[in-house]
């Protein structure tokens, strides 16, 4: 069985949250869409201000090259900027080949709020014809633990269905 996470990380609380859910997924293969912003947060804002304008060009090959044809289920997670996903989340649902018909799941990483989010991104996984079996939302003002992610994870990886 595998398992595609496909994340967006600028500050690496969506990628310890994606990792710590991959840490248990031992019934599964897992490989990842990493969409990680690096270098000076001034830098990285530059980026995130061209995706929020839809400019994704600096990304074209890896989002050409996003299908969900050889994966069981995908994983999306997301932060939460403004209680919306950012930009790139409808671009990486968008972009993705036969994501139609595929068991999907989506989680949000987040400060404060972060229900929105998880149910934007749900619904719109689900308009892309993906069904979504779970959702988690994960919330720390300050330091993001892996406690709840590791929790989540066993529960995906355990799923009968
Ligand atoms: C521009 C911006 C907007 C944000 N808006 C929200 C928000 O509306 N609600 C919230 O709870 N957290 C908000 N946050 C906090 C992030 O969602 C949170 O820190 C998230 O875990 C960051 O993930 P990352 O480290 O993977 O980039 C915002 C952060 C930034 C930089």
């Amino acid at each position: 069985m595998k398992i595609l996470i496909a994340y967006f990380t600028m500050g690496g609380r969506t990628k310890k949250t994606a990792e710590a859910i991959a840490s248990v997924l031992t019934n599964y293969e897992v490989s990842y869409f990493p969409v990680e912003l690096t270098g000076k947060f001034i830098k990285k804002l530059k980026i995130l201000d061209k995706f929020e304008k839809k400019d994704f060009s600096s990304l074209e090959t890896e989002l050409n090259t996003l299908d969900a044809a050889s994966y069981d289920l995908i994983i999306f997670g997301m932060p939460t900027y403004g209680n919306k996903p950012p930009q790139i989340f409808d671009e990486i649902v968008a972009r993705m080949g036969n994501l139609s018909g595929k068991r999907a799941i989506v989680f949000n990483t987040a400060r404060f709020t972060g229900g929105k989010t998880r149910d934007y991104m749900k619904a719109k996984v689900e308009e892309a014809g993906a069904q979504v079996i779970d959702k988690s939302k994960f919330r720390k003002v300050l330091w993001i633990g892996v406690k709840n992610a590791i929790k989540f994870g066993k529960r995906i990886n355990e799923r009968q269905e």
